[in-house]
């Protein structure tokens, strides 16, 4: 193409491609996997069941569920010798970097991954050793940070509960995992397990449709995730709502430093390309933090300032009419800080929300048959030129 067509740039409102598994309304703020609204998944479902209906299509009965637990429960533990990544890696970097590099290395571990024509039980298999050791991964970066040592997954306990059993649990005293985090990071990890076509996961597709194996897939979306303006955005909104508290909590200076588009920041957690209304998860995650500090008995200030700036936005004229509201990444931080994690690790948490969705959607992509992505550009160099020697 070449020529002078204004462009919109950057996938802003392309078709990429055809799927059945997320649905998105951005205008009426409607959230729904495989039909069913995320309100209900997230009152009612487990995060596997969740996972299982974005992978396969339809919700487990409960024979089907406890055979997806059982072979998950066979699978949770991580190659020993992956272990020497850890030591390897400095001991303050960020856990993004170490999650991409370690979920990228499964592929040296576990060749068959990208064995041209797998079965279906040999790809199931793939996929279901990625789901079973991400959290052990994650719960190991997290233990590694803290210089505590490794605690190994027990298969007695379910997915969310082994997740936070090797990540709060301690070798010298016995630890029950709270029932209540519990109920929340279930929520939480439904609530981000799949969202149509955003950044990553067109990332996971399009690598994929290479031919590419699902471990190199994720890892590129985990890439794509860590960005502040994608998923990398929980970790900015603590780091934002911390520095107005620091500088007295004055909300309407910063709404005025949003809004001046000679001053670079921006209000984090705020806005969204697809919901043009509220971000139905929004909704749900501010409610659940205001549950969880409540139950646990915490006063964080920052969510004080959430809250006044989130009641300042909603009636500012600039966010009006830029149809700017709270996104997914606004209160999660808040809860996730709640939780003990630091902010360098809430994008960590939201990678493992979104693996469901980015397996079902490669998974779909490879069942459809799609072809390698190969977008195309506006030229707008020079054509004919020559060497002058
Ligand atoms: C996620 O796509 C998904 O589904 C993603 C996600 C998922 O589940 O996978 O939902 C997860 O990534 C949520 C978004 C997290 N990011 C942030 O919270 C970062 C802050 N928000 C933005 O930077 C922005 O809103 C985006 C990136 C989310 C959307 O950007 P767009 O659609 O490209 O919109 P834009 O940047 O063109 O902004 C339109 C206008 C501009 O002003 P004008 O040029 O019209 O004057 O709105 C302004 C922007 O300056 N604007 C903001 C703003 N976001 C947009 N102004 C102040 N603060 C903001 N946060």
């Amino acid at each position: 193409l070449t020529g002078h067509i204004t462009l919109d740039l950057g996938y802003k409102n392309t078709g990429s491609t055809k799927s059945a598994i997320t649905f998105l309304d951005g205008e009426e703020g409607i959230l729904k996997y495989r039909g069913y609204p995320i309100e209900e998944l997230a009152e009612k479902a487990s995060f596997l069941e969740v996972a299982y209906l974005l992978i396969y299509g339809a919700l487990p009965s409960d024979q089907e569920l406890e055979n997806f637990q059982n072979t998950i429960s066979k699978h949770t533990l991580i190659h020993e010798d992956m272990k020497k990544f850890f030591d390897g890696f400095p001991s303050k970097s960020h856990p993004m970097a170490q999650l991409g590099s370690l979920v990228f290395s499964l592929a040296t571990f576990y060749p068959e991954s990208f064995k041209q024509n797998q079965t279906y039980e040999e790809l199931n298999l793939t996929i279901i050793k990625l789901l079973a050791k991400l959290p052990t991964i994650v719960a190991f970066i997290y233990k590694k940070s803290l210089g505590h040592p490794l605690i190994y997954p027990k298969n007695k306990y379910d997915y969310v509960t082994n997740y936070l059993w090797m990540t709060f649990g301690q070798r010298t005293e016995d630890y029950e995992v709270n029932p209540k985090i519990v109920s929340a990071m279930n929520k939480l990890l439904i609530l981000h397990a799949d969202h149509e076509q955003n950044c990553s996961t067109s990332t996971v597709r399009i690598v994929g449709s290479s031919d590419c194996n699902l471990y190199a897939s994720v890892s590129a979306g985990i890439a794509a995730l860590w960005g502040p303006l994608h998923g990398g955005a929980n970790q900015a909104v603590i780091e934002m709502l911390e520095r107005i508290k620091e500088d007295g909590g004055d909300t309407d200076k910063w709404i005025a430093k949003a809004k001046d588009k000679n001053d670079p920041f921006r209000m984090m957690g705020f806005g969204h390309r697809v919901y043009k209304n509220f971000d139905p998860r929004a909704k749900i995650i501010k409610k659940a933090c205001d549950d969880i500090l409540e139950s646990l008995g915490i006063n964080d200030p920052v969510l004080a300032i959430a809250k006044r700036l989130e009641e300042a936005a909603l009636t500012d004229p600039y966010f009006i009419e830029r149809k700017l509201y709270p996104n997914v990444d606004f209160y999660s931080g808040i809860i996730y800080r709640a939780l003990g994690f630091p902010s360098e690790f809430f994008t960590v948490l939201f990678a493992l929300g979104r693996l469901p969705g980015w397996i079902a959607q490669w998974k779909e992509m490879k069942e459809n048959k799609e072809p390698i992505g190969r977008p195309r550009q506006v030229y707008t160099g020079e054509v004919n030129k020559t060497m002058s020697k």
